[in-house]
Order: C-alpha cells, then sequence, then structure tokens
C-alpha cells in the first residue's frame, strides 16, 4: 500500500483491523508530498515507480490509500498490474444516502475534486443531493508534521468546515486520508449534529473480499507484520509515524531510485 505520505495509515488502521494475519508493506511518498496539487503525470509516474517496488517485494495486492492518486493514476496502474488493485475514492454514495437537510460537503484535496473520476462520481450519485466540493489545501502539511490538535490545526480546519456548516451541510466526506486525523476537531468544529463519513474501513472490507475471492487470505494464526518505507527523511519522519500509528515502527528509506523517480 502506499499514499503520498504518512495519511495512508489511516488506511492500515482499518485494513489491520480486518485482517489480521496479513504482512503489509506500507510506502509513505513524504519526499513528494502533498500530491493533492501535483499533475497528473507526476503523480502517474510516482504511482507506477512505488509500485513497482512492492511488486519487486512480492505484493499480492496493491492499496492505493490515497483519493488523489486514485484519481489521477488508477487506470494506467490496473492496466499493467498482475495483482489486483483496491483504490480509494469519496464516500458521496453513502453521504447521499444519509444527509436530511440535502447538503453534502466533499473535503478533499484540490486535485481529487478537479479530476474526471470525481466528476463521474457526482454524475453518478450526487445527482439527488446539493454536493458542496472544499478543497483544503494545507491540512495534509499539519497531519505530516503530526499536528492533528493543535491552534494550527484548529484555525485551518475551522476554516475550511464553517463555510459548509454556514449553507447547510449536515454530512461532511472525509475525501482524504489524510483527514480522519483531524477527525476529533473536524467533529468539534462541526458539532453533533454533523455526520463525518470517511471510506478507510470500507475499502479493508473490499481487500477482504478481493482477497477472499482469489483465494489469497493469509489463514494465521501468525500475526501479520508491518514494514515502512519512505521517499522522505525517516530520521524526521519516524517520530511523527509512531504519533499517528500509535507506535513506533522502524521506518527506512526507498532505494533512490525508487525515492527519485
Ligand atoms: N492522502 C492523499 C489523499 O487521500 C493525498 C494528500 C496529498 O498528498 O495531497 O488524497
Amino acid at each position: 500500500m502506499f499514499d503520498s505520505g504518512l495519511g495512508g495509515l489511516s488506511v492500515l488502521r482499518e485494513l489491520r483491523a480486518q485482517l489480521p494475519h496479513e504482512d503489509f508493506l506500507y510506502v509513505a511518498d513524504s519526499g513528494h508530498v502533498p500530491y493533492g496539487e501535483k499533475s497528473d503525470a507526476f503523480i502517474r509516474a510516482r504511482t507506477l515507480a512505488i509500485a513497482g517496488f512492492l511488486l519487486e517485494r512480492r505484493a499480492k495486492l496493491l492499496v492505493v490509500a490515497c483519493n488523489t492518486a486514485t484519481a489521477a493514476a488508477v487506470r494506467e496502474l490496473r492496466a499493467g498490474c498482475p495483482v489486483p488493485v483496491v483504490g480509494m475514492e469519496p464516500a458521496v454514495k453513502p453521504a447521499a444516502a444519509a444527509t436530511r437537510s440535502g447538503t453534502v460537503g466533499v473535503l478533499a484535496t484540490t486535485g481529487t475534486l478537479a479530476s474526471a473520476k470525481f466528476a463521474a462520481l457526482l454524475a453518478r450519485f450526487g445527482r439527488d443531493v446539493r454536493v458542496l466540493t472544499e478543497p483544503c489545501p494545507g491540512w495534509v502539511d499539519l497531519v505530516e508534521r503530526g499536528d492533528c490538535s493543535g491552534p494550527a490545526a484548529r484555525a485551518a480546519v475551522a476554516r475550511h468546515v464553517e463555510p459548509l456548516l454556514a449553507q447547510g451541510a449536515d454530512t461532511l466526506i472525509l475525501g482524504c486520508t489524510h483527514y480522519p486525523f483531524l477527525k476529533p476537531l473536524i467533529a468539534e468544529v462541526a458539532g453533533p449534529g454533523v455526520a463525518l463519513i470517511d471510506t478507510g474501513a470500507a475499502v479493508a472490507r473490499h481487500t477482504r473480499a478481493v482477497l477472499t475471492a482469489e483465494g489469497r487470505l493469509a489463514p494465521g494464526p501468525r500475526p501479520g507484520s508491518e514494514a515502512f518505507f519512505t521517499s522522505g527523511e525517516p530520521a524526521r519522519l519516524g517520530p511523527v509515524l509512531a504519533r499517528l500509528r500509535g507506535t513506533a515502527a522502524r521506518l527506512d528509506a526507498l532505494p533512490a531510485a525508487v525515492a527519485r523517480a
């Protein structure tokens, strides 16, 4: 699995809960974060380079734990990939079913919200509700620094959530895998009447279903392992990894050719 950085750890948490015996390889492309403001061509190149690294290490399935990379690159990735690929997209369908006010807010990166894939998702599932889109530049950087609750995070969350509330949104989609780490703050700003929806658990269920269908689910009883790699600086990112994950783990540098590609 991979993400532009450490945000995909929110997906790993859900995968681990539903797949206790699997071994996970996690690549944080922190040397190139954020993806949200980068070109599709750049994100595709990063996606293919990282996928190559994971496949060389005999990954039996790839999870693109990043909405932005899914929107920009999942089609190209699937086209040449010998193993199943699971991607992520903002949870428009469940949000449209959940809203009572008829107004849904989508918090995501600029890239995700501008993508053709997101437009298609809205056309399919967002027709009967009003969908407000809110790019949140800056949120990813906060999470990458491990600042999920300080004054800067609080101000950044309020800046993007309050306008959605003012327009009547009662359901907010966390359409970026970094954002679940800001969920307590978002919930505080939004208040108890607003539902927050993210996709980590659904993606984990889908991953489990794909592995089961392929007959590739790790049977146990051995507990699964986790190995972490980054294109950023392991010494700087290690403490943030530990904070977001809840426990410290070894974090290795990606091979230079993959980190730069
Ligand atoms: N975590 C990513 C996502 O789900 C990308 C954030 C970024 O790097 O801009 O969209």
